[in-house]
């Protein structure tokens, strides 16, 4: 089965492909869990430093494929990095998460955005993408992201992380036609970044629409996925081969609605169960996912059980082994190896669990 080894793993799973083992790879993989990332930290303490310079980006980005050899390799960036080149400014600040200082809420704020020029705007992405295609070569996927309109929206409106995101839903019931303004031009500017990232090198782009759990199933059909729509069409009427992956936390409500958005993987969260999914999402679809990142703070026995339940769950085709949202800072390093070693034995493992 394994009989095109030099297209790497997760492309082939992300086309569809029948494989002995699914590829795996873990949102959030670099990050303040690993004790490398923490102490590069201290020496560049800002963020948007640490993820607009490319050398530090990029050796950021090269630690977790360093240390564990996923099947893929994701930029390190973040999903609010191209806002300022549409106009809107931030900052992430230690412990507190991003901040905007002034936060989006008037039609004369959404009227001065202006279209994204990401080769002015992004210059390091590309600088970050050639360089992790060259140094992976065919041994790793590179993936790209983005978020998607609504979550963009929600803390450009909200101006920092929200519990109850009341002011973007203020404005989504007494102002729909500014929201939508909003939202349809961040589409635009999400899918030129899309593109952009793709012809930088990205091999996989992943949509992160995190806080559209929130949205009500009728709601969600409004103001999250006409706009992710918007996006796909765009990036597929110039760039139709590349894979492109949604991620929702908190997707249970909205499930089949995530298919419709014309990705070619849906991104499950371990709130639904992966042969639940399946069915849900029909036999076209392919799946990412989905165990819980608390699952890691547990024994390697747990860890072995939850691995390859989820693999049997999700079948042998379409599948890339992923958690179901990114890895929780206090994870053990040595629990994350444990969890890319037994996934990448997984064909043996099973033969020996059956
Ligand atoms: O997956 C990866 O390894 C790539 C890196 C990545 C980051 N952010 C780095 C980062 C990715 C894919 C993201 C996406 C992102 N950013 C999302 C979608 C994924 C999700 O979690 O649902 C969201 C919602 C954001 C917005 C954001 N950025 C938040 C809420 C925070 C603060 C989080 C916290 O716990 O403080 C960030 C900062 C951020 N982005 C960090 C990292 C590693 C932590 C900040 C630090 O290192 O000091």
């Amino acid at each position: 089965m394994t009989s095109s080894p030099e297209i790497p793993l997760l492309l082939r799973a992300a086309r569809g492909e029948v494989l002995d083992r699914p590829p795996v790879w873990m949102m959030r993989q670099a990050g303040r869990y690993m004790k490398v990332y923490r102490d590069l930290r201290d020496k560049y303490p800002g963020f948007r430093e640490r993820s607009e310079n490319p050398e530090i980006a990029i050796e950021i980005s090269l630690q977790p494929w360093r240390a564990f050899q996923p099947d893929g390799v994701i930029m390190f960036s973040d999903i609010l990095t191209p806002l300022p080149g549409i106009g809107i400014d931030f900052d992430i600040v230690e412990s507190k998460g991003p901040l905007f200082e002034t936060p989006i809420r008037t039609q004369a704020q959404v009227d001065q955005l202006h279209p994204l020029h990401p080769e002015e705007s992004l210059p390091f992405i590309k600088t970050i993408l050639q360089s992790l295609r060259a140094e992976v070569g065919n041994q790793s996927t590179v993936l790209g992201f983005v978020g998607a309109p609504w979550t963009l929206a929600a803390y450009a409106i909200e101006g920092k992380s929200s519990k109850n995101y009341s002011v973007i839903k203020g404005m989504a019931f007494s102002e729909p036609a500014m929201l939508h303004q909003f939202l349809s031009k961040l589409a635009d500017a999400i899918a030129t970044y899309v593109r952009y990232q793709i012809d930088c090198g990205a091999q996989v782009v992943q949509m992160f629409d995190s806080w559209a759990g929130e949205l009500s199933p009728q709601d969600y059909e409004v103001f999250a996925l006409p706009y992710q729509q918007q996006v796909v069409r765009q990036v597929k009427e110039t760039h139709p081969d590349t894979p492109l992956i949604l991620y929702i936390s908190g997707s249970a409500g909205v499930l089949e609605r995530m298919g419709k958005s014309g990705v070619d993987l849906v991104s499950v969260d371990w709130t639904v169960d992966m042969a639940e999914a399946r069915q849900r999402l029909g036999k076209d679809m392919n799946v990412q996912g989905n165990i819980d990142p608390g699952v890691l703070f547990g024994s390697h026995d747990v860890i072995r059980q939850r691995i390859l339940d989820t693999i049997r769950k999700a079948g042998n085709r379409g599948h890339i082994l992923n958690l179901g949202h990114g890895v929780l800072v206090g994870t053990p390093e040595d629990n994350v190896r444990f969890f890319f070693e037994t996934a990448k034995q997984a064909d043996q493992l099973m033969a020996v669990h059956a």
